[in-house]
């Protein structure tokens, strides 16, 4: 029987709870699907700078890139935040990111009919949206040189070199491919001089995809048209700052943040984690929302395991999950027929796959 061996971070905060419901569902959806997955649990963020004074230790990496793919659940929290910048858990996933090399960080929008109610936008604006942020993940302000502060001054420095632009366009075509056909580059080309060459290389790229339909935004302006009328959209490309704000800000179209998956994939390996964060205030708690999490197990399937069948039935258990009125109390005022605790939502999922 075929195995897939998966890299497992939990991290800190209500990571530990969310990813034990996605291995649920993965091993849900392998014994019906005739292969097996062997887990491998690695330690990163605050959990592993309080084990072993180093948020990413060395074995981490190492354990991530001998595995088929790696799931992630969420790091951080405010008992780490007076830190030392390199001691911080948000610094081990900015080096394990870089070290990974996963340059392109996939983030779907997607609102499901069900939850049309939930978003803070009108239900009419957000009904059928389903975009995809198409995020550079390693290089931009993140880790340009120079950078540092001293008293009085604090400097970071936004650069892009044209190959880490086109690398990251052709995964923005190509995923355009398989989608609407429209890739909507974002920059800020006007005011930055790295935006002009990102703009003008983006040009380059799209040449080779003569049936994709090209447009560029300013930043700004793309800000306001995501909540103006998110449906024009279908991909979005954009540098690694750019699509870190663009990107919280698509996932409330969908209503809450607890429902959306990513994908960060580079040559070597990907990683596939919940957008959200490690929300402390309720972790331990058993209510936080498993489905972003759950959600980024079918994108691993299906973008690093070519288990398309399988990632299938992950969304199709999901969205009758949804359909049937099961919520977890971030969504319980949105047609709620029974509200249920992070682990029951994960076995109802689980069941729906087995059945
Ligand atoms: C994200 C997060 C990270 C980022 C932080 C935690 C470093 O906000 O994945 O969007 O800024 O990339
Ligand atoms: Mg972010």
């Amino acid at each position: 029987m075929k195995s897939y061996k998966i890299a497992l971070i939990k991290g800190d905060g209500i990571g530990p709870e969310i990813v034990d419901e996605a291995v649920k569902v993965l091993d849900a959806v392998a014994s019906c699907c005739g292969f097996g997955f062997s887990y491998d649990e690695l330690l990163m963020g605050g959990i592993a700078y309080d084990i072993t004074g180093d948020p990413l230790p060395a074995e981490t990496v190492a354990g991530a890139l001998n595995s088929d793919a790696v799931l992630f659940g969420a790091i951080g929290g405010e008992k780490w935040d007076n830190l030392p910048r390199e001691k911080r858990p948000e610094s081990g996933l900015l080096r394990f990111r870089k070290e990974l090399g996963v340059y392109a960080n996939l983030r779907p929008a997607v609102v499901y009919d069900e939850l049309a109610n939930a978003s803070s936008l009108k239900p009419e604006i957000v009904r059928g949206v389903d975009l995809m942020v198409v995020r550079e993940l390693i290089g931009g302000i993140y880790f340009g040189e120079p950078k540092g502060r001293d008293a009085n001054k604090g400097w970071n420095t936004m650069v892009y070199t044209k190959d880490e632009i086109v690398r990251i366009a052709h995964q923005a075509f190509k995923i355009a491919m398989s989608r609407q056909k429209r890739v909507c580059s974002i920059d800020k080309a006007n005011v930055l001089d790295v935006s002009q060459l990102w703009r003008e290389t983006v040009e380059e790229v799209a040449k080779e995809y003569p049936e994709v339909e090209l447009s560029h935004m300013y930043v700004d302006n793309a800000a306001m048209q995501l909540i103006r009328d998110p449906k024009q959209f279908d991909v979005m490309l954009t540098g690694n700052i750019f699509g870190d704000i663009l990107s919280d800000e698509a996932s409330m179209l969908s209503g809450s943040i607890g429902l959306l998956p990513s994908a960060s994939v580079g040559a070597k390996i990907g990683v596939y984690e919940p957008i959200h964060g490690s929300a402390p205030d309720i972790a331990g708690q058993g209510i936080a929302n498993p489905i972003a999490t759950i959600s980024s197990a079918s994108m691993m399937l299906r973008y690093a395991l070519n288990e398309n069948e399988a990632a299938d039935k992950i969304d199709a258990a999901i969205k009758r999950a949804l359909s049937e009125g099961y919520r977890t109390g971030d969504l319980a005022q949105f047609d709620a027929k029974e509200i249920c605790s992070t682990s029951e939502m994960g076995s109802i999922i689980a069941n729906y796959i087995a059945k």
